[in-house]
């Protein structure tokens, strides 16, 4: 695919490079072709998030507590993004709301190019389903189910046939380094590869973004190292677009760009040198 147009990363969506469907390699070479121009400025084709003027309050209308306030930003595609901030400035909150788990109190969520009208939690889910990858420190495994199992959990929900969802599944898997555990359970394995089963199963269903809280918030530190290189792997060669939250400032120095919440808003947002 390289040689002739050096077309740099591919966005396969979550597919397996042997069975990529003929419009997602059309759309992914164009996307890659633009990157190998150097246009990081994009059009609004590749903008794949943007938060506009989002608050968020807890507690009853007369007793508001604040949590965000007044954050705007937007992710492109392809980014591999940090949120960095100390416990309790709202990072989770703001992982919530991006990953449409929660709805701002004000202010404007646009997912791929679609504003997320949260008053409707069945479309909410759809969109949220069909968009978005989750990873939480925790793993969140179901312990009775094998790791191709648990991979291929989103796929069940869209109704994919046993046999397909398998294929997937043990396709992701071998993206993540762990064919040869495909039917291991969760007990089984250690805490890196759980995190990387949950890595493949975020990955499955072919999202625009994966969010990741604290991803490595479990792990020891060399494992950390090992969870957060095929994070930045899995973005550099897949085009995957990833949002991670992190406590640990020399992980985030391995992402593109950086933004640091402090007491609800945006303190400072870097993009690498
Ligand atoms: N459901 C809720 N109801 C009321 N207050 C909440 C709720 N969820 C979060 N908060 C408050 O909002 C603030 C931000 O919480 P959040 O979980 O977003 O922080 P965080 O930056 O992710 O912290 P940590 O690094 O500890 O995970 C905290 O003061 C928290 O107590
Ligand atoms: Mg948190």
């Amino acid at each position: 695919m390289k040689g002739r147009h050096d077309v740099g990363q591919i966005d396969l969506g979550g597919y397996s490079k042997s069975k990529i469907p003929v419009h997602i390699l059309l759309s992914s070479l164009r996307l890659a072709t633009d990157r190998a121009r150097g246009d990081r400025c994009g059009g609004a084709w590749r903008l794949m998030l943007k938060l506009l003027n989002v608050d968020k309050h807890y507690g009853p209308p007369e007793r508001p507590v604040p949590v965000l306030r007044n954050v705007s930003f937007t992710v492109q595609a392809g980014d591999f993004c940090a949120i960095l901030g100390p416990s309790g400035s709202g990072k989770s909150t703001l992982m919530n709301i991006i990953g449409l788990l929660d709805r701002p109190t004000t202010g404007e969520v646009v997912v791929d190019g679609e504003t997320v009208d949260f008053s409707t939690p069945e479309i909410t889910a759809g969109l949220r389903n069909r968009l978005i990858g989750f990873v939480f420190q925790a793993f969140h495994l179901l312990p009775r189910l094998t790791a191709w199992e648990n991979v291929a959990l989103p796929l069940l929900y869209r109704r994919v046939a046993r046999p397909r969802r398998r294929e997937m599944a043990l396709a992701m898997l071998d993206q993540v380094g762990l064919a040869d555990r495909a039917d291991h359970r969760p007990s089984e394995l250690s805490g890196g590869q759980k995190q990387r089963v949950a890595l493949a199963r975020a990955l499955v269903g072919g999202p625009k973004v994966v969010l990741a809280d604290e991803p490595t918030g479990s792990l020891d530190s060399v494992t950390a190292g090992e969870v957060m290189a095929l994070l930045r792997d899995l973005n550099r060669r897949l085009g995957v677009t990833i949002v991670m939250v992190t406590h640990d400032r020399d992980l985030a120095g391995l992402c593109d760009r950086r933004i640091e919440v402090l007491d609800g808003r945006i303190l400072r947002d870097t993009a690498a040198a």
